[in-house]
């Protein structure tokens, strides 16, 4: 349930931290992440089963469809604390107040410089000018709306007494949550931690308003500095999903949260987050923002929970707690441990075979071994399908299922994309060719490999990044497909785009395969392949 209150104590006993989440406004600021309304709209209620405390869904001033998003999203996400944007200038205010109207609970949250270099660069106005009309804007704002949030933008770099001047100001006409943005990433942990006690024990009716934290992360210490407000006594952190957001972005939700919760003994707090949520909206907002997730960023990037070290991986399958202080499942996270490459032991490898239904006999994981080793040292590492090429050859029996064995793609900038595709079965002994038409190359592509499959295949996701520069550069696909709603992942690289992503596919699909026979082997009591 969410409380609207910032100063709750959840039932642990431990203080509850409100979690606001900004990515629909100051992370839409980062460059080339817009969102269309309707893609807005979207994310809010993920955002909401996520468990949310505070939504700032944009600004509603700044555009129709900002606003109209802001007002939806009102309208529709009753149980959640709906935040409108404004400057401290009547026509933004009087926008927030009616895109919010219709939310179940609403606050306004108004901003104005503070810095002297803001105020006379930006904004060319004095600081009396700037309190005077903080003074005004919020008292403007309280006839409509009881909970008001105001911002002194770059506060980590305004002098001490006039940000007491500025906060003091506003609380005396009705600001319930001072926000003390760390507008340019600048602050250190200590200091800013200790801005809040600052403002609060020098600043008349300090002590009766809630405090918020909102940190960007110029020098990588957004997180930190979250912390630090909280160990400071905040109550509200401002936050984005992946940390997007202007420059180098704002605190990260998933770091932020899942810092909380790792170390809650030791921080006293907690959130309301729904954990098992934090993955997918993060693949969501990547998606909707265009905005790809570095391989290891914390919590949700590609290699957070991955371990290619032998001594590591055999650790870990001794006992999870050896090499991770999280469980990625917990997360809504995949599971997949271990990447095999040339520092994987033994016992790695057999675990991965063995969940591919396979048992080896005596004196073949020696076999399997060296041949892996010899391509381990070859490559960065050993895909599934290459693994299931090699046990298959160790074992003498063919594991992959379906063989590409052409692939041919006709592109036209007037005309929709064709492809077509030869695959040719193992277990059947059929080879057929399928096409399909489709607005570009690889949709065009996917459609006849979907076709191809005797099983109903759903495309998910696919990741491409380049691997190196110039005209011989190699594409790097990473696809992930889900049969019976579960997933499947393959990876290929290839000098052409189009194949890496058509390997990457039959990939996913033969561990598909693999596992949907190995159910069916199961149960049947025809046990692991050997
Ligand atoms: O970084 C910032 O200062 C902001 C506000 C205006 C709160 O995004
Ligand atoms: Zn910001």
């Amino acid at each position: 349930m969410t409380t609207h209150s910032t100063t709750s104590t959840a039932s642990t006993g431990k203080r509850k931290i409100t979690i606001f989440d900004t990515t629909l406004r100051d992370g839409e600021q980062s460059p080339g992440a817009s969102l269309h309304s309707s893609e807005k709209i979207v994310l809010a209620r993920q955002l909401a089963r996520l468990g949310i405390d505070a939504i700032e869904p944009g600004f509603p001033i700044s555009s129709p469809g900002d606003f109209a998003a802001v007002q939806q999203i009102s309208r529709e996400l009753q149980g959640v604390e709906i935040v409108g944007f404004a400057r401290a200038l009547r026509p933004d205010i009087d926008a927030a107040i009616r895109a919010t109207e219709d939310a179940g609970f609403r606050r306004l949250h108004l901003f104005i410089s503070s810095s002297q270099i803001l105020l006379e660069h930006q904004l060319r106005k004095s600081q009396q000018q700037v309190v005077q009309m903080a003074r005004e804007m919020v008292a403007y704002a309280k006839q409509h709306v009881e909970r008001i949030e105001f911002s002194p933008m770059d506060a980590s770099r305004t002098g001490e007494e006039f940000l007491f001047e500025l906060v003091e100001a506003v609380i005396a006409e009705g600001a319930t949550i001072i926000n003390i943005p760390d507008t340019m990433g600048y602050a250190l942990p200590d200091e800013y931690g200790r801005m809040f006690r600052r403002v609060r024990e020098n600043v008349r009716g300090g002590d009766t308003v809630a405090y918020s934290a909102h940190c960007h992360n110029d020098l990588g210490m957004a997180v930190a500095n979250s912390i630090a407000a909280i160990q400071a006594g905040v109550s509200q952190v401002e936050v984005t999903i992946n940390g997007v957001g202007e420059r180098a972005g704002n605190c990260s939700l998933e770091e932020l949260v899942m810092a909380i919760e790792t170390r809650k003994e030791a921080l006293g707090v907690e959130t309301g987050i729904v954990l098992p949520e934090l993955y997918e909206t993060s693949r969501m907002v990547s998606r909707a923002m265009h905005f790809p997730i570095a391989y290891n960023k914390p919590i949700v990037g590609r290699n957070a929970f991955q371990h290619e070290s032998g001594i590591h991986q055999d650790g870990l399958l001794k006992n999870r707690n050896t090499f991770e202080i999280m469980d990625p499942e917990a997360l809504g996270i995949p599971r997949n441990m271990i990447i095999l490459g040339k520092h994987s032991g033994r016992h790695a490898l057999q675990h991965r075979v063995a969940e591919f239904g396979v048992a080896l006999q005596d004196g073949q994981l020696e076999e399997l071994f060296t041949r892996f080793k010899a391509i381990a040292d070859e490559k960065k590492h050993v895909t599934d399908d290459e693994l299931l090429r090699i046990v298959g050859s160790t074992i003498n029996q063919t594991l992959e299922r379906f063989v590409l064995q052409d692939v041919q793609v006709v592109t036209s900038s007037l005309k929709n994309r064709v492809a077509s595709v030869t695959i040719a079965d193992q277990i059947t002994g059929a080879v057929q060719s399928h096409s399909a038409t489709g607005d570009g190359a690889i949709e065009a592509l996917i459609q006849c490999i979907k076709s191809a499959m005797p099983f109903d295949m759903e495309f998910i996701d696919l990741e491409l990044q380049s691997m190196a520069h110039g005209e011989r550069a190699k594409a790097e696909a990473a696809v992930e497909i889900a049969v019976d709603g579960r997933p499947y992942r393959g990876s290929a690289i290839d000098q052409d785009v189009v194949m890496a992503v058509a390997h990457a596919s039959i990939s996913a699909c033969n561990q598909a395969a693999r596992s949907v026979q190995a159910d069916v082997e199961a149960q049947s009591g025809a046990g692991a392949v050997s």
